[in-house]
């Protein structure tokens, strides 16, 4: 994608978002920066703690899931069979403090993965999206 389309902030169109991550190889080593970070920080350890002590499956599920996500190919149904989202965290306890720490690690790998600004902050508002979606359906009884 030229960088005028980036500016123009077209993110949205086709699969102009999966391109502008650097397609699965980049989105791969975006999601190793991001569960590094919440294996690291202090401020995800609470987040850290949900998850299983190996994050290869993890690493991989979130990998094949962004793919599909940003209209790249459909690689977690591909291997995983179909995903609601929230559903998927129903199990958990997301409120807004879990929320904000999985945004924050993934600031964190876009910063450090060198991503355009535009493009790191287009995706960090579609992200919440989800993650506040996940949040809801965690306080449903
Ligand atoms: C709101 C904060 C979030 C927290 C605290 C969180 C936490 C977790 C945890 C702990 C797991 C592993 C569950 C398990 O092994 O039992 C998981 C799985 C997963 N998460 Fe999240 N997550 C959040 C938001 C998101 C968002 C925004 C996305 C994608 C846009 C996402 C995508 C996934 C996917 C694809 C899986 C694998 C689900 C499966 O196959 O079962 N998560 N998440």
């Amino acid at each position: 994608m030229s960088v005028a389309n980036q500016k123009a902030g077209v993110f949205g169109v086709g699969d102009a978002s999966y391109r502008a991550a650097g397609e699965r190889a980049g989105i791969a080593r975006l999601v190793d920066s991001f569960y590094r970070i919440m294996d690291e920080l202090p401020e995800a350890r609470v987040i850290r703690e949900m998850h299983p002590a190996d994050l290869a499956e993890s690493r991989d599920k979130l990998t094949r899931f962004l793919c599909g996500w940003l209209n790249g190919p459909k690689l977690y149904a591909e291997k995983y069979g179909s995903i609601k989202l929230p559903m998927a965290h129903a199990h958990l306890r997301v409120g807004t403090a879990e929320r904000d720490a999985w945004i924050l690690c993934m600031r964190r790998a876009l910063e450090e993965e060198g991503f355009e600004p535009e493009f790191s902050a287009y995706l960090l508002r579609e992200l919440s999206k989800p993650a506040d979606r996940i949040v809801q359906v965690s306080r449903e009884p």
